[in-house]
Protein backbone atom coordinates (compact mmCIF):
# COMPACT_ATOMS: atom_id res chain seq x y z
CA UNK A 1 0.00 0.00 0.00
CA UNK A 2 1.39 3.06 -1.57
CA UNK A 3 0.40 6.72 -0.09
CA UNK A 4 1.07 10.46 -1.17
CA UNK A 5 0.74 13.33 0.20
CA UNK A 6 -0.29 16.28 -2.08
CA UNK A 7 0.13 19.70 -1.82
CA UNK A 8 -3.53 20.48 -3.20
CA UNK A 9 -5.06 23.54 -4.24
CA UNK A 10 -8.15 22.55 -6.08
CA UNK A 11 -6.67 24.50 -9.40
CA UNK A 12 -5.57 22.90 -12.43
CA UNK A 13 -2.34 21.58 -12.04
CA UNK A 14 -3.17 19.87 -8.53
CA UNK A 15 -6.19 18.32 -9.96
CA UNK A 16 -4.67 16.30 -12.55
CA UNK A 17 -1.92 15.24 -10.32
CA UNK A 18 -4.38 13.20 -8.51
CA UNK A 19 -5.23 10.96 -10.91
CA UNK A 20 -1.70 10.89 -12.34
CA UNK A 21 -0.71 9.64 -8.94
CA UNK A 22 -2.37 6.30 -9.27
CA UNK A 23 -2.03 6.05 -13.03
CA UNK A 24 1.46 6.99 -13.73
CA UNK A 25 3.37 6.53 -10.57
CA UNK A 26 1.15 3.50 -8.80
CA UNK A 27 0.49 4.96 -5.67
CA UNK A 28 -2.75 3.33 -4.16
CA UNK A 29 -3.81 6.22 -2.46
CA UNK A 30 -3.72 9.75 -2.46
CA UNK A 31 -4.64 12.83 0.18
CA UNK A 32 -4.94 16.28 -0.71
CA UNK A 33 -3.33 18.74 2.00
CA UNK A 34 -4.45 22.29 1.55
CA UNK A 35 -2.59 25.04 3.75
CA UNK A 36 -4.02 28.55 4.99
CA UNK A 37 -1.54 31.32 4.87
CA UNK A 38 -4.47 33.93 4.76
CA UNK A 39 -5.73 33.10 0.90
CA UNK A 40 -9.11 34.40 0.59
CA UNK A 41 -12.31 31.91 1.74
CA UNK A 42 -13.08 31.24 -2.45
CA UNK A 43 -9.81 29.25 -2.15
CA UNK A 44 -10.88 26.87 0.31
CA UNK A 45 -14.49 26.20 -0.92
CA UNK A 46 -12.59 25.29 -4.58
CA UNK A 47 -10.54 23.25 -2.81
CA UNK A 48 -13.37 21.32 -0.47
CA UNK A 49 -15.69 21.01 -3.99
CA UNK A 50 -12.86 19.76 -6.10
CA UNK A 51 -11.72 17.14 -3.78
CA UNK A 52 -15.16 15.57 -2.93
CA UNK A 53 -15.90 15.92 -6.74
CA UNK A 54 -12.73 13.76 -6.63
CA UNK A 55 -13.60 11.67 -4.09
CA UNK A 56 -10.26 12.53 -2.53
CA UNK A 57 -9.18 12.59 1.78
CA UNK A 58 -8.68 15.90 1.83
CA UNK A 59 -7.05 18.18 5.26
CA UNK A 60 -6.70 21.78 6.02
CA UNK A 61 -4.19 23.18 7.93
CA UNK A 62 -4.22 26.46 9.67
CA UNK A 63 -0.91 28.04 9.35
CA UNK A 64 -2.28 31.68 9.50
CA UNK A 65 -0.51 32.26 12.90
CA UNK A 66 2.87 31.05 12.06
CA UNK A 67 3.08 32.73 8.84
CA UNK A 68 2.13 36.00 10.28
CA UNK A 69 4.54 35.70 12.60
CA UNK A 70 7.36 34.79 10.37
CA UNK A 71 5.85 38.05 7.76
CA UNK A 72 6.95 40.16 11.40
CA UNK A 73 9.86 39.03 12.13
CA UNK A 74 11.32 39.53 8.47
CA UNK A 75 10.58 43.03 9.19
CA UNK A 76 13.53 43.01 11.51
CA UNK A 77 15.93 42.53 8.65
CA UNK A 78 13.65 45.21 5.93
CA UNK A 79 13.33 42.18 4.02
CA UNK A 80 12.59 42.74 0.23
CA UNK A 81 13.99 40.61 -3.12
CA UNK A 82 14.17 43.52 -5.71
CA UNK A 83 11.59 45.44 -4.07
CA UNK A 84 9.50 43.07 -3.65
CA UNK A 85 7.63 41.86 0.38
CA UNK A 86 8.57 38.23 -0.55
CA UNK A 87 4.63 37.20 0.76
CA UNK A 88 4.74 34.12 -1.76
CA UNK A 89 8.84 33.09 -1.10
CA UNK A 90 7.50 33.20 3.07
CA UNK A 91 4.86 30.94 2.44
CA UNK A 92 6.04 28.49 0.83
CA UNK A 93 8.56 26.57 4.11
CA UNK A 94 5.44 26.66 6.08
CA UNK A 95 3.33 25.29 3.68
CA UNK A 96 6.06 22.59 2.89
CA UNK A 97 6.18 21.94 6.72
CA UNK A 98 2.54 21.71 7.06
CA UNK A 99 2.38 19.00 4.39
CA UNK A 100 5.43 17.16 5.78
CA UNK A 101 3.48 17.12 8.82
CA UNK A 102 0.43 15.51 7.56
CA UNK A 103 1.87 12.96 5.24
CA UNK A 104 4.29 11.70 8.21
CA UNK A 105 1.01 11.68 10.51
CA UNK A 106 -1.38 9.39 8.07
CA UNK A 107 2.03 7.65 6.96
CA UNK A 108 2.49 8.79 3.73
CA UNK A 109 5.60 7.43 1.36
CA UNK A 110 6.14 10.44 -0.71
CA UNK A 111 5.28 14.50 -0.96
CA UNK A 112 3.96 15.59 -4.31
CA UNK A 113 3.38 19.13 -5.55
CA UNK A 114 1.56 20.34 -9.03
CA UNK A 115 4.46 23.27 -9.50
CA UNK A 116 6.00 23.25 -12.98
CA UNK A 117 9.70 22.96 -14.02
CA UNK A 118 9.95 26.73 -14.56
CA UNK A 119 9.16 28.74 -11.14
CA UNK A 120 10.59 28.90 -7.90
CA UNK A 121 7.90 27.31 -5.94
CA UNK A 122 9.24 23.82 -6.47
CA UNK A 123 12.95 24.46 -5.23
CA UNK A 124 11.04 26.19 -2.07
CA UNK A 125 8.23 23.22 -1.56
CA UNK A 126 11.69 20.74 -1.84
CA UNK A 127 13.83 22.22 -0.06
CA UNK A 128 12.14 21.43 3.03
CA UNK A 129 10.78 18.08 1.65
CA UNK A 130 13.99 16.23 0.86
CA UNK A 131 15.02 16.70 4.28
CA UNK A 132 12.96 13.96 5.19
CA UNK A 133 12.71 10.44 4.19
CA UNK A 134 9.69 10.49 1.81
CA UNK A 135 10.30 10.45 -1.90
CA UNK A 136 9.24 13.58 -3.76
CA UNK A 137 7.36 13.84 -6.77
CA UNK A 138 6.27 16.38 -9.20
CA UNK A 139 4.10 15.54 -11.75
CA UNK A 140 3.85 18.28 -14.09
CA UNK A 141 7.45 18.91 -14.13
CA UNK A 142 8.38 15.22 -14.54
CA UNK A 143 5.93 14.30 -17.16
CA UNK A 144 6.52 17.60 -19.34
CA UNK A 145 2.71 18.59 -18.99
CA UNK A 146 1.33 21.74 -20.78
CA UNK A 147 -1.72 23.53 -19.73
CA UNK A 148 -3.58 22.25 -23.02
CA UNK A 149 -2.87 18.65 -22.37
CA UNK A 150 -4.14 19.08 -18.88
CA UNK A 151 -7.36 20.70 -20.17
CA UNK A 152 -7.45 18.29 -22.18
CA UNK A 153 -6.83 15.22 -19.81
CA UNK A 154 -8.44 16.93 -17.97
CA UNK A 155 -11.89 16.41 -20.15
CA UNK A 156 -10.86 13.02 -21.07
CA UNK A 157 -11.41 12.23 -17.58
CA UNK A 158 -14.47 13.97 -16.88
CA UNK A 159 -12.25 15.79 -13.28
CA UNK A 160 -13.88 19.19 -12.17
CA UNK A 161 -12.16 21.90 -13.35
CA UNK A 162 -14.66 24.21 -14.94
CA UNK A 163 -15.14 27.80 -12.89
CA UNK A 164 -12.31 27.75 -10.37
CA UNK A 165 -9.88 30.25 -10.43
CA UNK A 166 -8.32 29.93 -13.38
CA UNK A 167 -9.26 33.79 -14.53
CA UNK A 168 -6.93 35.89 -16.92
CA UNK A 169 -4.30 36.09 -14.55
CA UNK A 170 -2.47 33.97 -12.01
CA UNK A 171 -3.08 35.04 -8.80
CA UNK A 172 -1.23 34.21 -5.53
CA UNK A 173 -2.57 35.30 -2.39
CA UNK A 174 -1.67 35.06 1.09
CA UNK A 175 -1.79 37.50 4.37
CA UNK A 176 1.47 39.50 3.11
CA UNK A 177 0.72 39.77 -0.46
CA UNK A 178 -1.17 39.43 -3.27
CA UNK A 179 0.49 38.41 -6.29
CA UNK A 180 -0.73 38.88 -10.11
CA UNK A 181 1.29 37.63 -13.25
CA UNK A 182 0.22 35.66 -16.44
CA UNK A 183 -1.94 37.08 -19.40
CA UNK A 184 -1.14 40.15 -21.05
CA UNK A 185 1.37 41.10 -17.96
CA UNK A 186 3.57 38.42 -19.39
CA UNK A 187 4.85 41.39 -21.78
CA UNK A 188 6.37 43.66 -19.99
CA UNK A 189 5.62 46.75 -22.22
CA UNK A 190 1.69 45.90 -21.08
CA UNK A 191 0.72 48.50 -18.88
CA UNK A 192 -1.87 46.86 -16.17
CA UNK A 193 -5.09 47.98 -16.16
CA UNK A 194 -6.47 49.05 -12.96
CA UNK A 195 -8.58 46.05 -12.36
CA UNK A 196 -5.43 43.63 -11.75
CA UNK A 197 -6.03 45.17 -8.02
CA UNK A 198 -8.18 43.90 -5.58
CA UNK A 199 -6.54 45.08 -2.61
CA UNK A 200 -5.23 48.59 -3.58
CA UNK A 201 -7.72 51.80 -4.37
CA UNK A 202 -6.25 54.14 -6.77
CA UNK A 203 -4.38 56.80 -4.62
CA UNK A 204 -6.71 59.60 -4.22
CA UNK A 205 -6.00 62.75 -2.68
CA UNK A 206 -7.21 61.97 0.91
CA UNK A 207 -4.37 61.46 3.35
CA UNK A 208 -4.01 59.21 6.79
CA UNK A 209 -1.80 59.00 9.82
CA UNK A 210 -1.30 55.88 11.82
CA UNK A 211 1.16 55.09 14.85
CA UNK A 212 3.23 52.17 15.11
CA UNK A 213 4.32 51.00 17.84
CA UNK A 214 7.70 48.46 17.86
CA UNK A 215 9.00 46.55 20.40
CA UNK A 216 12.57 45.12 19.48
CA UNK A 217 11.97 45.06 16.16
CA UNK A 218 8.77 43.34 15.97
CA UNK A 219 5.19 45.76 15.17
CA UNK A 220 3.33 45.22 18.34
CA UNK A 221 0.77 47.97 18.44
CA UNK A 222 -1.10 50.22 15.91
CA UNK A 223 -2.89 53.65 17.09
CA UNK A 224 -2.16 52.16 20.84
CA UNK A 225 -4.03 49.59 20.20
CA UNK A 226 -1.80 46.09 21.23
CA UNK A 227 -2.51 43.60 17.92
CA UNK A 228 -1.81 40.07 17.02
CA UNK A 229 0.14 39.35 14.14
CA UNK A 230 -2.81 38.45 12.13
CA UNK A 231 -4.91 41.28 12.99
CA UNK A 232 -2.08 43.90 12.22
CA UNK A 233 -1.54 42.78 8.97
CA UNK A 234 -5.24 42.33 8.18
CA UNK A 235 -6.12 45.80 9.39
CA UNK A 236 -3.36 47.70 7.87
CA UNK A 237 -3.93 46.05 4.42
CA UNK A 238 -7.20 47.44 4.81
CA UNK A 239 -6.26 51.00 6.01
CA UNK A 240 -2.78 51.47 3.44
CA UNK A 241 -5.05 49.60 0.82
CA UNK A 242 -7.40 52.53 0.79
CA UNK A 243 -4.63 54.58 0.08
CA UNK A 244 -3.13 52.79 -2.76
CA UNK A 245 -0.30 52.13 -0.91
CA UNK A 246 1.89 48.96 -1.84
CA UNK A 247 2.00 48.33 -5.26
CA UNK A 248 4.84 46.72 -7.33
CA UNK A 249 5.05 46.68 -10.66
CA UNK A 250 8.60 44.79 -11.28
CA UNK A 251 11.00 42.32 -13.43
CA UNK A 252 11.81 39.57 -11.72
CA UNK A 253 14.86 37.25 -11.58
CA UNK A 254 13.75 34.07 -10.49
CA UNK A 255 15.92 31.40 -9.24
CA UNK A 256 16.61 29.34 -12.33
CA UNK A 257 17.50 32.76 -14.17
CA UNK A 258 14.03 33.65 -16.14
CA UNK A 259 13.15 37.24 -16.02
CA UNK A 260 8.93 37.38 -14.84
CA UNK A 261 7.13 40.69 -14.93
CA UNK A 262 5.22 40.68 -11.77
CA UNK A 263 2.60 42.81 -9.98
CA UNK A 264 2.13 42.79 -6.51
CA UNK A 265 0.16 44.39 -3.58
CA UNK A 266 1.38 44.57 -0.34
CA UNK A 267 -0.24 47.60 1.82
CA UNK A 268 0.46 46.57 5.17
CA UNK A 269 3.87 45.02 4.40
CA UNK A 270 4.81 48.60 2.63
CA UNK A 271 3.60 50.79 5.47
CA UNK A 272 5.63 47.98 8.44
CA UNK A 273 8.65 47.78 6.23
CA UNK A 274 8.59 52.03 5.97
CA UNK A 275 7.97 52.37 9.54
CA UNK A 276 10.65 50.31 10.49
CA UNK A 277 13.21 51.78 8.72
CA UNK A 278 12.94 55.23 10.16
CA UNK A 279 12.73 53.82 13.28
CA UNK A 280 16.13 52.14 13.12
CA UNK A 281 17.06 55.48 10.94
CA UNK A 282 16.31 57.40 14.88
CA UNK A 283 18.16 54.50 17.16
CA UNK A 284 21.16 52.49 14.72
CA UNK A 285 24.46 54.41 14.29
CA UNK A 286 25.81 55.12 10.80
CA UNK A 287 27.97 52.13 11.17
CA UNK A 288 25.46 49.62 12.27
CA UNK A 289 22.79 50.67 9.64
CA UNK A 290 25.29 50.37 6.93
CA UNK A 291 26.25 46.90 8.02
CA UNK A 292 23.25 46.03 8.39
CA UNK A 293 22.12 46.41 4.71
CA UNK A 294 24.65 44.03 3.64
CA UNK A 295 22.62 41.31 6.21
CA UNK A 296 20.15 42.18 4.92
CA UNK A 297 20.29 41.69 1.21
CA UNK A 298 22.00 38.22 2.30
CA UNK A 299 19.10 37.60 4.38
CA UNK A 300 16.59 38.50 1.73
CA UNK A 301 18.12 36.44 -0.90
CA UNK A 302 17.99 32.94 1.21
CA UNK A 303 14.29 33.68 2.08
CA UNK A 304 13.43 34.35 -1.70
CA UNK A 305 15.38 31.04 -2.36
CA UNK A 306 13.13 29.25 0.42
CA UNK A 307 16.15 28.55 2.37
CA UNK A 308 14.52 29.90 6.12
CA UNK A 309 16.71 26.52 7.50
CA UNK A 310 19.93 27.37 5.67
CA UNK A 311 22.32 28.03 8.47
CA UNK A 312 23.57 31.37 7.30
CA UNK A 313 20.26 32.41 8.21
CA UNK A 314 20.83 31.70 11.70
CA UNK A 315 24.07 33.42 11.98
CA UNK A 316 22.52 36.51 10.20
CA UNK A 317 19.50 36.33 12.39
CA UNK A 318 22.18 36.78 15.23
CA UNK A 319 23.22 40.07 13.60
CA UNK A 320 19.55 41.08 13.12
CA UNK A 321 18.62 40.13 16.59
CA UNK A 322 21.78 41.95 18.27
CA UNK A 323 20.79 45.30 16.21
CA UNK A 324 16.89 44.94 16.73
CA UNK A 325 17.55 45.02 20.83
CA UNK A 326 17.24 48.81 20.78
CA UNK A 327 14.24 49.27 17.88
CA UNK A 328 11.50 49.95 20.68
CA UNK A 329 9.25 52.97 20.49
CA UNK A 330 6.70 54.35 17.73
CA UNK A 331 6.27 55.78 14.24
CA UNK A 332 3.93 58.07 12.82
CA UNK A 333 3.21 56.98 9.42
CA UNK A 334 1.20 59.37 6.79
CA UNK A 335 -0.49 57.49 3.63
CA UNK A 336 -0.22 60.00 1.33
CA UNK A 337 -0.36 59.69 -2.69
CA UNK A 338 0.00 55.61 -2.58
CA UNK A 339 2.99 56.30 -0.44
CA UNK A 340 3.38 55.47 3.68
CA UNK A 341 5.81 57.59 4.64
CA UNK A 342 7.16 57.63 8.62
CA UNK A 343 6.76 61.35 9.43
CA UNK A 344 7.17 60.93 12.94
CA UNK A 345 9.22 58.58 15.42
CA UNK A 346 10.07 58.28 19.22
CA UNK A 347 12.69 56.14 20.96
CA UNK A 348 13.89 56.09 24.25
CA UNK A 349 16.75 54.60 22.19
CA UNK A 350 17.14 57.64 20.17
CA UNK A 351 20.88 58.39 18.89
CA UNK A 352 20.42 61.58 18.90
CA UNK A 353 21.03 64.79 20.46
CA UNK A 354 18.78 68.21 19.26
CA UNK A 355 20.90 69.96 21.57
CA UNK A 356 24.17 69.13 19.42
CA UNK A 357 22.54 69.26 15.81
CA UNK A 358 20.59 72.77 16.64
CA UNK A 359 22.40 75.52 15.78
CA UNK A 360 21.27 77.78 18.88
CA UNK A 361 24.12 75.75 21.62
CA UNK A 362 27.34 76.88 22.32
CA UNK A 363 29.07 73.48 23.66
CA UNK A 364 27.72 69.65 23.91
CA UNK A 365 30.11 67.65 25.47
CA UNK A 366 32.55 70.07 25.50
CA UNK A 367 32.68 70.13 21.88
CA UNK A 368 32.33 73.73 19.90
CA UNK A 369 31.70 74.67 16.34
CA UNK A 370 35.63 75.87 16.25
CA UNK A 371 36.44 72.34 17.02
CA UNK A 372 35.61 71.40 13.47
CA UNK A 373 38.30 73.52 11.87
CA UNK A 374 40.87 71.02 12.50
CA UNK A 375 38.61 67.82 11.25
CA UNK A 376 37.74 69.84 7.81
CA UNK A 377 41.47 70.49 7.62
CA UNK A 378 42.28 66.93 7.43
CA UNK A 379 38.74 65.99 5.52
CA UNK A 380 40.13 64.96 2.27
CA UNK A 381 43.75 64.41 2.95
CA UNK A 382 44.50 61.66 1.25
CA UNK A 383 42.50 62.60 -1.88
CA UNK A 384 44.60 66.06 -1.94
CA UNK A 385 48.03 64.20 -1.61
CA UNK A 386 46.51 61.47 -4.27
CA UNK A 387 46.12 63.88 -7.01
CA UNK A 388 49.05 66.44 -6.00
CA UNK A 389 51.34 63.34 -6.16
CA UNK A 390 49.52 62.63 -9.88
CA UNK A 391 49.41 65.82 -11.13
CA UNK A 392 53.67 65.69 -10.50
CA UNK A 393 54.20 62.71 -12.28
CA UNK A 394 52.66 63.82 -14.74
CA UNK A 395 54.74 67.02 -15.32
CA UNK A 396 57.59 65.18 -14.70
CA UNK A 397 56.92 62.55 -17.97
CA UNK A 398 56.30 65.45 -19.78
CA UNK A 399 59.82 67.28 -18.96
CA UNK A 400 61.60 63.65 -19.77
CA UNK A 401 59.54 63.30 -23.18
CA UNK A 402 60.02 67.09 -24.54
CA UNK A 403 63.59 66.45 -23.88
CA UNK A 404 64.29 63.48 -25.61
CA UNK A 405 62.61 65.29 -28.67
CA UNK A 406 64.69 67.70 -28.75
CA UNK A 407 68.12 65.76 -28.49
CA UNK A 408 67.12 63.71 -31.48
N1 LIG B 1 7.34 35.15 -8.52
C1 LIG B 1 6.92 35.23 -7.18
C2 LIG B 1 7.82 34.43 -6.29
O1 LIG B 1 8.40 33.48 -6.73
C3 LIG B 1 5.45 34.92 -6.93
C4 LIG B 1 4.75 34.04 -7.91
C5 LIG B 1 3.35 33.80 -7.46
N2 LIG B 1 2.54 33.06 -8.36
C6 LIG B 1 1.50 33.54 -9.06
N3 LIG B 1 0.80 32.69 -9.71
N4 LIG B 1 1.19 34.79 -9.11
O2 LIG B 1 7.96 34.73 -5.13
Amino acid sequence: MKRAALAFSGGLDTTVCVPLLEEEYDYDEVIGVTVDVGQPEAEFDEAEETAEALGLEHYVVDATEAFAEQCLDSVKANATYQGYPLGTALARPIIAEAILDVAEEHDCDALAHGCTGKGNDQLRFEAVWRSSDLDVVAPVRELGLTREWEMEYADDHDLPVEGGNEGVWSIDTNLWSRSIEGGNLEDPGYVPPEDIYEWTDAPGAETELVEIEFEEGYPVALDGEEKDAVELIEELNELAGAHGVGRTDMMEDRMLGLKVRENYEHPAATTLLAAHEGLEGLVLTKEERSFKQQVEQQWAEKAYEGLLAHPLMDALEGFVDETQEKVTGTVTVKFDGGQARPVARESDYAVYSEAAASFNTETVQGIEQADATGVAKYHGFQARLANEAEKAAEEKQAVATDGGETDE
